[in-house]
């Protein structure tokens, strides 16, 4: 174990569940070594600002304020790529902001973004330790925040249905997870959504429609009462049949230059709207059910619902709360033992896993072949159905698997 006297713990990128739960598993795994724990704040801009900053040390009375439950992060965020500031001294100043401080090493709570910010930092020699945090469950590794938000969709898209049947309209529901599906697809299947669209898996709009339609018609003429929906969760990254995303270009890019995708569900409204009024067969659906109305109520109505920050915020997952805790507590112990530009993949007994940062931080996306098992199940991803080829084995080893 090296003299280690004082780590600082920085959360950066898209906030979300489990952040608070890193911050306090640091702060007391970093009390049972007898050293400090200092929050530097917002992220990387706090980083580079160090120098100028008074930092709050998490003492037991301060540690015990921070609820782990509670979503979003005590350190607060920002999204600043150090190699981006335009300062040719700026790692001279982050070394002299740490030395200032007494600060001997980094815990880094983040996604890719803040990760390839890990991998520069331990590149001009500070030690850091990243801890896996995106609710887009992008990396390699489970990333803390991915269940809170699975979970969080799952909820917000069971109890939109309500307001989608009361009223006969399908509703698109728009999450986020840039390039990759994982959280729209758990917790689209989670919710028992009819169609779930995801950056994967180019959609074709007509094979949505088709599905829609087939789905509509059958829940409205098996109701008693007329009722019917058709809940559709929509990955914000998704793309059309070319391959191509749909993105309102006044939105701008992010300082990592991604640009800020927005809007999908509206996009998908009207590729379904379109196909629905070239179709005459909804007139007579309607008129059989006695729902019809002319000029006013012709076709179902369809709305798009956009979560936004809500599929972040508000409240983690016990699920979330362990990880978070186990990842800012090894972060400590892999720092003690002076490994360095690493990221924790996880602790199972007396293991602490890890992985470098540089291989940690590669995008991981759905797997197609688990895509094809749900569509045996009925739902529509916006493809042909493909067929599911299980290879049957029996299990060797240790069972331990999260998402
Ligand atoms: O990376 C996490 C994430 O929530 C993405 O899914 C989303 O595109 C982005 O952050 C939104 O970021 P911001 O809150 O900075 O607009």
């Amino acid at each position: 174990m090296n003299k280690i006297k004082r780590l600082g713990v920085i959360t950066s990128g898209g906030d979300c569940g489990g952040l608070n739960a890193v911050i306090n598993g640091a702060a007391r795994m970093a009390l049972r070594n007898n050293i400090e724990l200092a929050i530097i704040p917002n992220g990387y801009a706090g980083l580079y600002n160090l120098i100028n900053l008074d930092l709050v040390i998490m003492d037991e009375s301060r540690i015990d304020r921070i609820h782990s439950g509670v979503a979003g992060s005590e350190a607060g965020h920002s999204r600043v790529k150090i190699s981006k500031i335009k300062d040719e001294h700026k790692y001279d100043r982050i070394r002299d902001g740490l030395k200032k401080h007494g600060i001997d090493g980094l815990i880094i709570a983040g996604g890719d973004d803040t990760g390839s910010v890990v991998v520069d930092l331990y590149n001009n020699g500070i030690p850091c330790v990243h801890v896996p945090k995106t609710m887009d469950l992008d990396l390699q590794t489970y990333s803390v925040g991915g269940d809170s938000t699975i979970n969080r969709i799952a909820k917000f898209t069971d109890e939109l249905r309500t307001t989608g049947l009361t009223h006969n309209r399908a509703l698109i529901i728009e999450v986020f997870g840039r390039y990759a599906g994982h959280t729209a697809f758990r917790g689209g299947v989670g919710a028992d959504a009819d169609c779930i669209l995801i950056p994967e898996i180019n959609v074709d709009y007509e094979i949505v429609y088709q599905h829609f339609k087939k789905t509509y018609i059958n829940r409205l003429v098996h109701s008693d009462v007329k009722g019917s929906t058709y809940i559709i969760v929509a990955a914000e990254g998704v793309k059309d049949k070319e391959g191509k995303y749909f993105t309102d270009s006044t939105a701008g890019q992010d300082s990592f230059g991604h640009q800020k995708l927005s809007g999908v569900g509206q996009y998908i409204r009207k590729q379904l709207e379109y196909f629905m009024k070239q179709d005459t067969e909804w007139a007579d659906v309607l008129k059989n059910e006695g729902i019809y109305v002319d000029g006013i109520y012709m076709y179902p109505e369809i709305r798009e619902v956009q979560l936004g920050h809500l599929v972040r915020a508000g409240g983690t997952t016990a699920y979330d709360v362990a990880f978070g805790k186990q990842g800012g507590g090894a972060a400590v112990l892999l720092l003690l033992e002076g490994i360095y530009g690493v990221t924790v993949v996880g602790v199972e007994g007396n293991e602490i896993s890890y992985l470098p940062t540089s291989e940690a931080i590669k995008q991981r996306y759905v797997d197609l072949q688990e895509i094809a098992f749900y569509e045996q199940l009925g739902v529509c991803f916006g493809r042909q159905v493909k067929n599911y080829d299980p290879i049957f084995k029996r299990h060797e080893g240790v069972i331990h698997r999260y998402l």
